[in-house]
């Protein structure tokens, strides 16, 4: 069973006489235990996206089901679902983590047992047994965080919306959330997790779907993302500087020099060509390089990458066509 699905969603804002296409073609699907991120620069669409998910906003076009259902036509599948939404308006603040924990469970569906029940389990798996009786307002911002969680989680739902988890918290309440979110999706639960902070999609997620401007640019599982990006790009470094002959042999066959002591080669078949050129000089290192999300997003938001835009086209309207 898919967890979500989202297909085409659309959204337009209307402002000052200005519309804004916030987003113009959002497609999605995620499956149980998986953590998906959604990246994207600021203002790319992400929060109107998992709003949409969530049934806060209504999509101009396209549709969402959670776990089969549809939010906007039939509320209860809200039920199978929970969100921690960008910023601190996700609980109340004059209440106490465990009065927060019971009004939220019993919202989405539970007896005052079952929320007392689940809400003490989640308070101690959080740390956060010892803060029960402390109106969140005086709880520090990871804690107020990590009961955030607690509360998406009271209902023991099939599906976690979380719009920029991390913002704004420490170091150390950061790692604690990146645990959180291990745990959660290992323990069965689809995760979406939106976030412009690289390093975190790079560490916690699956698959990476790249956001801008309203559109879906590319969707891939992570480690591929990476594997496909860092090609396979050699570095030779020479311990002296290449004299002329060997210089022009290796720009003839394809390899880029810089400051005639450094050798990149693009394609691994070349790698041994380019050796032979260079025996029986001494080489200071051959290294594989590996570049980062960060290289990857930023090539991929300069390029567009319109072969993949046009994949993900033909596999929907192949699936149309079913
Ligand atoms: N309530 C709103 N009214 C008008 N414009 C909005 C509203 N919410 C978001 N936008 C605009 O929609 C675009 C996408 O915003 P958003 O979904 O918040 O992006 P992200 O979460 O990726 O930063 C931005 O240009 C933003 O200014
Ligand atoms: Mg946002």
């Amino acid at each position: 069973m898919k967890a979500l699905e989202a297909y085409s969603l659309k959204k337009m804002y209307r402002q000052h006489h200005q519309t804004v296409e916030a987003v113009k073609d959002v497609s999605l699907v995620i499956l149980p235990g998986e953590v998906l991120a959604f990246l994207g620069p600021n203002g790319a669409g992400k929060t109107t996206s998992i709003k949409m998910m969530a049934g806060l906003i209504q999509p101009d076009a396209g549709w969402v089901r959670i776990a089969g259902g549809n939010p906007h036509r039939n509320p209860a599948v809200l039920q199978r679902m929970g969100a921690v939404l960008e910023g601190n308006r996700n609980v109340y603040w004059r209440l106490t983590p465990e009065e927060n924990l019971e009004y939220f469970g019993v919202l989405k569906g539970l007896s005052i047992r079952e929320a007392r029940q689940s809400g003490r389990a989640l308070l101690e798996r959080f740390n956060l047994l010892h803060k029960r009786h402390t109106p969140v307002q005086q709880l520090s911002r990871g804690m107020q965080q990590k009961l955030a969680f607690a509360v998406a989680l009271v209902h023991r739902p099939l599906l976690l919306l979380l719009d920029e988890p991390t913002l704004g918290l420490d170091v150390e309440a950061t790692e604690e959330v990146k645990v959180l979110v291990r745990e959660i999706a290992a323990s069965g639960c689809a995760i979406l997790l939106t976030t412009h902070q690289l390093a975190i999609a790079e560490e916690l997620s699956d698959r990476i779907a790249i956001l801008q401007k309203g559109e879906i640019l590319t969707e891939s599982p992570t480690q591929e993302l990476i594997r496909q990006f860092s090609g396979t790009n050699y570095k030779i470094e020479m311990e002296t500087a290449l004299d002329q002959a060997r210089l022009a042999e290796l720009k003839r066959i394809g390899a880029a020099i810089e400051n005639e002591t450094v050798v990149y080669v693009s394609n691994p078949e070349l790698l041994y060509h380019v050796f032979n050129v260079l025996k029986p000089l001494s080489l200071n290192c051959v290294a594989k390089e590996q570049p980062d999300l960060t290289q990857i997003f930023l090539q991929i938001v300069r390029e567009g990458t319109p072969h993949q835009k046009e994949l993900l086209r033909s596999t929907e309207e192949d699936a149309l066509k079913v």
